[in-house]
């Protein structure tokens, strides 16, 4: 069997100690991975610990082994280059094709997928000179994930952390799967919702739903394999962080729609996935409800919450945009999806039929995929990942 062959990059910034358990999770999985650290990133961590845990010399300058032509042999028969951490420093190198060692020299002979997980201060990645060297990389067809939120170096918290080494490995996967399909939603922002609403009652009380958000997130993940620039709007979900998205928690129906209304203002399609309640509780109890002996329960009056997927359609904020809904059915699944693809007026509306432990809560899930021009896609029963992978190649055929 191929051992898919990674090359694991190095730069110097304090993530470098994480970048150990991402190595660990590709050789434990069967990946052959030749470690090429930066010399300020052997400050963090020693050529011994890459040698060690990756079974491979690790070398940082062009000089060494130089029979072997290393600054151009690993690019070369790479399947996968990742840099984890990509330091500012790096990513300014990588984006003007600087080649003074060589994990520089390798980024410029790789013609495999490149990943970048870049890890520094916020204020270094919010400089124009960065973000318009992640710009360059992106056009260009690299994969840049966005940092995580969260404690930084010292005391300070930010955007600027190197995603959990768990899910860039997961999203490294999905790359590698992808085995070289060209990055079709590269310099797309994709907003996903994912996940159920609550609309509460009282301080601990609510009603909602049994959505996992497993759906929107294999979205979310998927989406960032692809090359695209993901928001996932997160209602009321369990599941870690997907690597290079940015998450935004949402929690009741009118939360979800300010941050839906607010990602969608620059988004080149709008997957909405959540599982939105329908309605609210007229009136939030800001005590706790007590029961009262002897009388009957009072009745929960509710209001209806506003149309989401409907609005979105709508109110598009460009002609082009694409906006695509779910439909969860118990029954007449299809015939209820026609009616409801009209009514809400999406492009593409996903209709699965639920109930008795199918969709919600599981990993896989099957579908019917309807288009506005009367198209039907059928998804057979597998991964929810390869739904979102189907769906993503209708939506990349429509943004051409
Ligand atoms: N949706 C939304 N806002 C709502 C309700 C639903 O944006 N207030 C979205 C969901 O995210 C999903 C789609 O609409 O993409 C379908 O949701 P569903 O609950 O099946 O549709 P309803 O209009 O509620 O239809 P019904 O309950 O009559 O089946």
């Amino acid at each position: 069997m191929h051992q898919p062959r990674v090359v694991l990059g190095v730069s110097g910034g304090i993530a470098a100690y994480k970048a150990c358990e991402l190595l660990r999770r590709f050789t434990e999985s069967g990946h052959q991975v030749t470690v090429v650290p930066t010399a300020a990133s052997l400050h963090f961590v020693g050529e011994a610990t890459w040698a060690a845990l990756s079974g491979r010399p690790a070398a940082t300058e062009t000089w060494e082994r130089v029979h072997e032509v290393p600054h151009v042999r690993i690019g070369q028969q790479a399947d996968l280059v990742v840099v984890a951490p990509a330091t500012a420093d790096l990513l300014a190198k990588a984006a003007h094709g600087l080649a003074d060692d060589l994990l520089t020299n390798t980024l410029l002979t790789a013609r495999c997928p490149v990943v970048f997980a870049p890890a520094m201060h916020t204020e270094m990645w919010e400089h124009p000179a960065t973000q318009e060297n992640v710009a360059t990389l992106r056009r260009r067809g690299a994969i840049v994930l966005e940092p995580a939120v969260g404690r930084l170096t010292g005391v300070d918290t930010g955007k600027g952390r190197l995603p959990d080494p768990g899910a860039i490995f997961e999203a490294c996967r999905l790359v590698l799967a992808r085995g070289g399909l060209p990055l079709d939603l590269a310099g797309r922002h994709v907003v996903v919702s994912g996940g159920g609403t609550r609309e509460p009652l009282d301080p601990v009380r609510f009603l909602g739903n049994i959505s996992s958000g497993k759906q929107g997130y294999a979205l979310a993940a998927t989406a960032a394999a692809r090359g695209a620039r993901v928001t996932l709007l997160a209602a009321n979900t369990e599941l870690p962080d997907p690597a290079g998205v940015d998450v935004v928690k949402v929690s009741t129906a009118l939360q979800l729609r300010e941050a839906a209304l607010a990602a969608a203002a620059d988004a080149d399609v709008v997957v909405m996935a959540a599982a939105v309640a329908d309605f609210r509780p007229a009136e939030y109890a800001a005590v706790k409800i007590k029961k009262v002996e002897g009388a009957e329960p009072a009745p929960v009056a509710l209001v209806r919450n506003p149309d989401i997927l409907a609005e979105l359609s709508a109110h598009r904020a460009s002609a082009a945009q694409l906006v695509v809904g779910f439909a969860a059915e118990t029954d007449h699944a299809l015939e209820h999806g026609r009616a409801k693809l009209t009514r809400k007026g999406c492009d593409l509306l996903v209709v699965n039929e639920v109930g008795a432990g199918r969709a919600f809560g599981a990993d896989t899930n099957e579908a019917v995929i309807l288009g506005s021009d009367g198209s039907e896609t059928v998804v057979p029963h597998g991964p929810k990942e390869a739904l979102a992978d189907i769906l993503w190649d209708l939506v990349a055929q429509r943004l051409k």
